[in-house]
C-alpha cells in the first residue's frame, strides 16, 4: 500500500503504522543496493540536515552525515553547547529559526519532551536520534536487520535480556508493530515503563505478537531466534554504574545463557558495548553476532526515513 511520509516526523515508532514501516524498510533494501552497485540516488539533492546532538554519538552521527551526503545533500552539525538553547532560547523559537534554515532535523537528547516541543513548533520533519525515553532510528534498523537474516518477522522470538531503557521501549514497540514476539528480563525496579508495556498490548491485539515482561533470562532466551542486549548504564546514569554493576550481575548475556536460544540465534546489541558486563566477548564476536550489519543498516535504513520525510 502506499503512504505517504513526506513532511512527517519521526518521534516514536509507536506513531507510525505497519504500512509505514514496510516502507521504510522497502526503500532501504533497495538504498542498499543502490549503494552496493554504484548507482545514483540523490533523493535529497541540495537539501540540509541539522543534527543536534546533547549527548555522544559515534554510529548516529556517522551514519546520519554520511547518509545525507550520498543522498546529494548536507549535514550540520551542533555539539552540546553550540545552539543557542544552551543559552536558554526557547525550544519553540529555535524550532521556528531552524525551520527556515533546514530541510530537516536530527535530535539526540535527554528528555524526550524536548524532541515533542521542538518536533511541534518546527514546520520541518523532526527525527529522534535517541532520548531516554525511546530510540527508534536504532530499532528500526533491526528490525531490518533481521528481516535480512531470517527473512521474516512475524512469529520470531525475540529476547531482550537487561535494563527496561530507551532500547527496550523501542523494541517493544517495533516488535509489536511488525507481529514479532517479545520477551523481556529485568531486574525488579528496572522493568519497562508501564506506559510503553501498554502501547505495545495494544499493538499486539491487530500484529498478533504475544508481550512477556519477566525476571528470568533463562525463560526469555529460550527457543529464542534473536538474543539483544544494551549497556547497564545509558548515558546520562554514569554515576549509578558501580550499583547497577552488582544489580544486572545475572543478566548478563554469555556462552551459558544462548544456550538455551534457538541453534541458529542471532545476538544483537545496538553497541556501544561494555564487554565483559552485558555481554561476553565470547558472544559478541561469535559467529551467531551480527552487531556490526546491524550497525551498517543504521546508514540504510536512515537514509530511507529522511528520503521518505525530508
Ligand atoms: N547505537 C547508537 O545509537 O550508537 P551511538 O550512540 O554511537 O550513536
Ligand atoms: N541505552 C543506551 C543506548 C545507546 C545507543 C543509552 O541511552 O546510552
Amino acid at each position: 500500500m502506499a503512504v505517504n511520509l513526506a513532511g512527517k516526523s519521526l518521534i516514536s515508532i509507536n506513531d507510525l503504522t505497519q504500512e509505514e514501516i514496510w516502507q521504510i524498510f522497502e526503500l532501504s533494501s533497495s538504498l542498499k543496493f543502490k549503494l552496493m552497485t554504484g548507482e545514483e540516488h540523490h533523493l535529497l539533492r541540495g537539501k540540509t540536515l541539522g543534527m543536534i546532538f546533547s549527548k555522544p554519538s559515534t554510529r548516529t552521527r556517522v551514519s546520519f552525515e554520511v547518509g545525507i551526503y550520498q543522498l546529494g545533500g548536507i549535514g550540520m552539525y551542533f555539539g552540546p553547547g553550540d545552539l543557542q538553547l544552551k543559552r536558554s532560547e526557547s525550544i519553540p523559537d529555535t524550532a521556528k529559526v531552524l525551520s527556515r534554515y533546514l530541510n530537516g532535523i536530527m535530535i539526540r537528547t535527554f528528555d524526550h519532551q524536548d524532541v515533542v516541543e521542538l518536533a511541534k513548533y518546527a514546520s520541518i520533519p523532526v527525527i529522534n536520534g535517541l532520548t531516554d525515553l525511546l530510540h527508534p532510528c536504532q530499532v528500526l534498523a533491526d528490525l531490518f536487520t533481521i528481516l535480512e537474516k531470517k527473512k521474516t518477522l512475524k512469529g520470531l522470538k525475540f529476547a531482550y535480556v537487561g535494563d527496561g531503557n530507551n532500547m527496550a521501549h523501542s523494541l517493544l514497540h517495533g516488535c509489536s508493530k511488525t507481529g514479532v514476539n517479545i520477551s523481556i528480563a529485568s531486574p525488579e525496579g528496572y522493568k519497562p515503563l508501564k506506559q510503553i508495556v501498554d502501547n505495545a498490548m495494544e499493538n499486539a491485539k491487530s500484529s498478533g505478537s504475544k508481550i512477556e515482561i519477566i525476571d528470568d533470562p533463562v525463560k526469555a532466551v529460550k527457543d529464542a531466534d534473536i538474543v539483544y542486549t544494551d549497556v547497564w548504564a545509558s548515558m546520562g546514569q554514569e554515576s549509578e554504574s558501580d550499583k547497577r554493576k552488582k544489580i544486572f550481575k545475572s543478566y548478563q548475556v554469555n556462552s551459558n545463557l544462548v544456550k538455551h536460544a534457538k541453534e541458529d540465534y542471532i545476538f544483537m546489541h545496538c553497541l556501544p558495548a561494555h564487554r565483559g558486563d552485558e555481554v561476553t566477548d565470547e558472544v559478541a564476536d561469535s559467529p551467531n553476532s551480527v552487531i556490526f550489519d546491524e550497525a551498517e543498516n543504521r546508514l540504510h535504513v536512515q537514509k530511507a526515513i529522511m528520503a521518505l520525510l525530508m
